[in-house]
């Protein structure tokens, strides 16, 4: 089959119809129709927000892949625009694979991978190489006549032939950069970066960080960027073994922080973190927009994970919401972005409650953003059940004895099941706990975005209620829901 925009844009057309609404999102972006994986080329261009994504619309599976786009104003209210690539030239014959986007001169370019299959195996005969596509009007895209801008001749030795994937284009020092996803080919995951004058013609500088062998075999979708005068390359490492109750999914994300030196070209890595401790996360890139606000958003879901949606829905995949990276005493802090609170709609409030066993709310609901302050006082646990239903519930806990904070989704419906835990401390012996439940999804905040914990859950339509407990008695010092409604 031949792919192009054009076909992608008719099939979505004559089968949007058969899209089951269920599980679909209400304040999220979501696949159109399809199939979903990393977002792409997120970009503030002529006073919009732009946010392109993995894309196969003819499956709700991954296929040969697209890249879907999606325009807003507050980056919450999305509108789907034309497929903006498909895998129709030599150079990205089986993938126009994951990339970020740049403004120069006022057109918009595009920095992506060019997937190229060439043998029987499909998961082993392949090579990857960097192309770029340009819009004027930031609608239609023409891959330029360069292509590849960054081929095979420009790997180093000693880095992977095949996997050499995801760029990310920013300016720095006066110059354009790349960071590409690679490994050494003895299974470390590894960052190479690039430099170019002009876009076009790219040489290669260094690998920029690499695995110490604990931290995967292949590194995705890399990011760099000054946020507040600390440096962060943020990267999606595969298959990093976990590290007490950080990085237990099977592919993790990253962020890690140092110095790069802008005459040696250089990174020095200080320390890393996991950038979100639930479940699915995965290949998050950041932009910084008009007002110097440095948004990370994520693919909501994650690789080798049951998605019910692809049975039956046709739609899988949908990116979390996007978040606010912030500097403060020395913490990295991740915010949803101010905007969401313009479609706070009925507010449902309580004030000094006191807990000791469980409490149903006389308010619920599967679309709402929640904020609760509790004063833990003498209680052992205390907590959150959101979408509760005969026999589901998804629980928010928090135990005060080791300070650990707790999501978990055994009981939330059909679809994956599991634990994640992470410590947080207590903040004058309170918890602040912010919550975004969208229909199949919950994000949870906690102190303010020193830790974000994300799921997808599925429970039935009819799983509406919210319950507060404790074992022991605590505070809930104060409780707010509003109903999230675009
Ligand atoms: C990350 C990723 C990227 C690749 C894309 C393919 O999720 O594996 O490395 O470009 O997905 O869809």
């Amino acid at each position: 089959m031949t792919y192009t925009p054009a076909k992608a844009d008719q099939f979505i057309r004559e089968n949007k119809h058969l899209l089951r609404s269920e599980y679909r999102l209400n304040y999220h972006l979501m696949s159109e129709f399809g199939w979903m994986n990393d977002p792409n080329g997120f970009i503030q261009y002529k006073g919009e927000y732009h946010l392109f994504y993995q894309h196969y619309p003819y499956r709700p599976e991954w296929g040969p892949m697209h890249w879907g786009h999606a325009v807003s104003r507050d980056l919450i209210k999305w509108n789907y625009l034309p497929v903006a690539l498909a895998p129709d030239k030599p150079f990205d014959r089986d993938g126009c694979f994951s990339g970020s986007a740049i403004e120069k001169d006022g057109a918009l370019y595009l920095m992506y991978t060019g997937h190229i299959v060439t043998g029987p195996d499909p998961k082993n005969d392949y090579y990857q190489i960097q192309n770029l596509a340009v819009s004027e009007d930031g609608v239609r895209f023409h891959k330029v006549d360069d292509n590849p801008v960054i081929g095979l001749s420009h790997i180093p030795p000693g880095a992977s032939r095949k996997d050499f994937r995801d760029p990310k284009v920013f300016r720095r020092d006066g110059r354009y950069y790349a960071v590409l996803g690679s490994n050494d080919g003895q299974g470390n995951g590894q960052i190479l970066l690039y430099r170019s004058e002009d876009l076009i013609r790219w040489a290669f500088v260094c690998v920029m960080a690499k695995s110490d062998g604990n931290m995967g075999d292949n590194w995705e979708c890399p990011d760099f960027f000054e946020l507040d005068g600390l440096d962060v390359l943020m990267f999606s490492p595969q298959r990093m073994p976990p590290q007490g109750r950080d990085y237990r999914n099977l592919h993790s994300t990253v962020y890690m922080w140092g110095r790069w030196n802008a005459v040696d070209e250089t990174f020095q890595a200080e320390g890393y973190a996991p950038m979100d401790q639930g479940f699915d996360f995965y290949a998050p890139q950041t932009t910084l927009d008009d007002q110097g606000r440095r948004i990370v958003v994520a693919w909501m879901d994650t690789w080798e994970t049951e998605i019910p949606t692809q049975n039956g829905h046709y739609w899988a995949g949908a990116l979390t919401l996007p978040r606010e990276m912030v500097r403060k005493e020395g913490k990295v802090l991740f915010k949803p972005v101010q905007e969401i609170e313009r479609y706070r709609g009925e507010l449902f409030q309580i004030r000094d409650l006191i807990l000791d066993g469980e409490t149903e709310l006389a308010a619920g609901g599967d679309s709402y953003e929640l904020e609760a302050v509790f004063e833990a006082r003498d209680a052992e646990r205390f907590g959150l059940k959101l979408r509760v239903g005969e026999n589901e519930q998804t629980v928010l806990s928090y135990s005060t004895g080791d300070g650990v904070f707790c999501l978990d989704r055994n009981h939330s419906g059909i679809g994956p099941k599991g634990v994640r835990e992470t410590e947080v401390p207590l903040c004058d012996g309170k918890l602040l706990l912010r919550a975004f439940v969208d229909r199949s999804s919950v994000e949870v905040f906690l102190q303010d975005g020193e830790k974000v914990m994300t799921a997808r859950i599925y429970p039935g339509e009819r799983s509406l209620g919210i319950r507060a407990f404790a074992e022991g008695r605590c505070s809930l010092a104060s409780l707010k829901k509003w109903d999230l409604r675009i």
